[in-house]
């Protein structure tokens, strides 16, 4: 060999050594970084409208106690659901994935899922999970045969009233409006009643809930069936209780309602049943002063009919942490989550058997007696353009309480709206 070629092999040999130290380095490097990544952390978001109750920073704290490796970061987003809706059809259409658990409206699911912004949970929440669950919830996180996300309570309007002041409460807006009449001034009391007459959902589901409770309707199936005699009457009970109501009550969502309502001056209350353990905090005016009573019924109705709200946690199809993603929604939606939600949050579980749980009975009382009208409460319409549907019925409601067209108009306007719609969205 000559030294030109010694040279030459000298320098393959070392180039040789080089390449494999450089792949075992990278080697050990990538199982270094493995490993480290199984050991710190992986953070997910959760976002979630804002929460008035202790719950939601409770449940976050089991969580990372129970799973070490997992924090979440909690991205609250405004109360109302509206505004929540709209942060999520901006983000989710631009395939945004800082995003992994997202709170849903009950009626956002067949949307969501049909523009397939979410991961179908079908073998994670399964059958003998979903059995022990209440079957509406379970319905409404269903769409086109899949399951989009898990039920993390259920929600149905009442009626909250000043038990020191009302002996037995009202079983029609007649008898709630006279009463209101007859004692306000008494306790401290201004007012008849709050509720929700702010142009946005919770509007809808007030209206919803005096027009069903006077025998009304929005939809059968396919067919707009609005517009009736009871439901201009019942849209008419709206009008009358805000003349009881404070001046302000067109601009109100939940949390003024209850803030007016806990300051002691209102005799009556149109809420959800979240407002209760705040009502009866500690540092509540009206702590143990209330009680809690089915929705009223109107004259032309067979019963009062609690709209069906509720809540539930979806994955973001995008999310980079899709399994951690899943265990924090199986740990809030089990029933170890779901008794700190309906201690803490005073929100009604989706979990059959926790409505027989001591502790949480004996923190909400009320739930025995009113667990008829909980599960029976009336959906709003379940369809994939419900967005399209709840503005027009809110642009409507709303003219209609504050005088700018009758009852009688407002009812056909939504006809006419919701014919558009489903006439529409039948082409596409
Ligand atoms: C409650 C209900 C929800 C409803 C909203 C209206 O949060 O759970 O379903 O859409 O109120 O404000």
């Amino acid at each position: 060999m000559g030294k030109k070629s010694k040279i030459m092999t000298s320098l393959v040999s070392l180039m040789l050594v080089l390449v494999l130290i450089a792949g075992c380095s990278s080697k050990g490097n990538s199982t270094a970084t493995n490993s480290t990544s199984k050991n710190e952390p992986v953070t997910i978001t959760y976002s979630a409208g804002k929460d008035s109750t202790p719950a939601t920073q409770k449940l976050v704290e089991a969580f990372e106690q129970k799973y070490p490796n997992i924090k979440v970061k909690v991205q609250e987003l405004p109360n109302s659901s509206d505004d929540q809706h709209n942060s999520y059809v901006t983000a989710l259409s631009a395939g945004d994935s800082s995003i992994d658990v997202l709170a849903m409206d009950i009626i956002w699911t067949p949307e969501f899922a049909a523009a397939n912004w979410l991961l179908p949970l079908d073998d994670k929440f399964t059958q003998e999970m979903r059995d022990k669950f209440l079957s509406g919830p379970v319905e409404a996180v269903t769409y086109d045969g899949h399951i989009w996300a898990v039920p993390r309570f259920t929600d149905a309007g009442v009626l909250y009233y000043r038990k020191d002041i009302i002996s037995t409460p009202p079983k029609t807006w007649e008898e709630l409006i006279q009463m209101a009449k007859d004692n306000v001034g008494k306790g401290g009391t201004k007012y008849g009643i709050v509720f929700q007459g702010n142009q946005y959902e919770g509007l809808v589901c007030d209206a919803l809930e005096v027009i069903g409770s006077n025998g009304g309707n929005v939809l059968e199936g396919d067919k707009v069936t609005i517009n009736t005699p009871q439901a201009v009457g019942g849209l008419q009970y709206l009008l009358d209780l805000a003349k009881i109501a404070p001046p302000g009550v067109t601009t109100y969502q939940e949390e003024d309602a209850r803030n007016v309502f806990q300051q002691g001056e209102a005799i009556f209350m149109r809420n959800w049943p979240y407002a209760w353990s705040l009502v009866n905090g500690d540092d509540s005016p009206i702590k143990d002063k209330v009680g809690i009573a089915p929705i009223p019924k109107g004259k032309d109705g067979q019963a009062g009919t609690p709209a069906l709200g509720g809540w539930n946690l979806g994955i973001n199809k995008y999310s980079k942490h899709p399994e951690e993603a899943w265990k924090f929604v199986e740990f809030v939606t089990s029933e170890e989550g779901q008794k700190i939600t309906a201690l803490e949050g005073g929100n009604l579980p989706t979990i059959k058997s926790l409505y027989q749980d001591k502790d949480v009975l004996a923190k909400n009382p009320y739930w025995s007696d009113l667990y008829d009208a909980f599960i029976t409460a009336k959906p709003r319409p379940v369809t994939p353009f419900y967005p399209q549907m709840s503005d027009s019925m809110q642009i409507n409601f709303h003219k209609a309480l504050t005088g700018e067209i009758t009852p009688q108009q407002a009812i056909q306007n939504i006809e006419k709206d919701l014919n558009d719609i489903i006439k529409n969205e039948g082409k596409k």
